[in-house]
């Protein structure tokens, strides 16, 4: 049932932040954040400074993420890290971001393998699916995201399923400052809740909590927080101002302490 999901405040740092930057970052959250018992914060800096944060953060604030991971858990691949490799340091691991599909070719099939590996090595994965611009205007951003979902979870059990994250990130809005309607995201959270539910039973549909991303800001928090079937946001851009990010933290907590969770 809804009201046991926890919200959940993802910040996808993407290839910003030094290791420096990244620590006075957290420092300036830490200052600005309560430890809330209704939200859990996760913070995904790039895999330099997961060391060094991992070392810095409360941990009753804030959870660590990795922004992606290698499905093979070691060898010849030269470059790679692998969730293997990764599971000391993270409790979440984003898998499928749009990005990592656009510039680096990632197939479903490599999101259903990275999904797979993240559960295997103890990560929860946050798993991104979402439709191009082009796709929306031709009606096909329920099919889109359909099929990314069955594919991106063919390798997890209904077990799985009910610790696993995903989230509805309309390419459309992410960095672009277009803003998805309050509408149009409950539309698809709800088919990927009842696809869930078909496939992998009710446990998994009412437990995996569903996260939108794409320019969220802490203007519209309220709004998308009283959309039925949101857990919670993948924030980029808004996540590196300490001021925004914490601000959506804090507005997601009031909204559950006002709904008496
Ligand atoms: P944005 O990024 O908030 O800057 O749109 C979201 C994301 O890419 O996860």
């Amino acid at each position: 049932m809804a009201q046991n999901r926890k919200k959940l405040i993802a910040g996808n740092w993407k290839l910003h932040m030094s290791v420096h930057q990244a620590s006075v970052l957290v420092h300036r959250l830490d200052e600005h954040t309560g430890a809330y018992k209704d939200v859990e914060t996760v913070i995904c800096p790039t895999f330099l400074a997961l060391n060094p944060l991992h070392k810095e953060i409360d941990r009753k604030k804030f959870k660590l993420g990795a922004q992606n991971l290698y499905f093979k858990d070691e060898g010849a691949y030269t470059g790679e890290v692998s969730a293997f490799l990764l599971k000391d340091l993270v409790d979440y691991g984003i898998v499928g971001h749009s990005e990592r599909r656009k510039h680096f070719d990632e197939t479903d099939k490599d999101v259903a393998k990275k999904a797979a590996a993240a559960v295997r090595n103890e990560i929860t994965p946050i798993v991104c699916i979402g439709e191009k611009q082009s796709q929306r205007q031709d009606g096909f951003t329920k099919t889109v995201v359909h099929d990314q979902l069955v594919a991106g979870l063919n390798l997890v059990t209904d077990r799985d399923i009910e610790t696993m994250v995903v989230a509805y990130e309309p390419l459309w809005a992410i960095g672009s400052g277009d803003i998805a309607k309050p509408e149009d995201i409950e539309e698809v959270l709800k088919l990927i809740r009842k696809t869930i539910r078909q496939l992998y039973g009710d446990k998994a549909a009412d437990n995996v909590r569903l996260l939108y991303g794409g320019s969220v800001t802490p203007e519209f928090v309220q709004d998308y927080l009283n959309i039925a079937e949101i857990d919670g946001f993948l924030v980029g851009g808004a996540s590196l101002n300490w001021q925004q990010f914490s601000e959506i933290i804090k507005l997601t907590h009031e909204f559950e302490s006002k709904s008496g969770k």
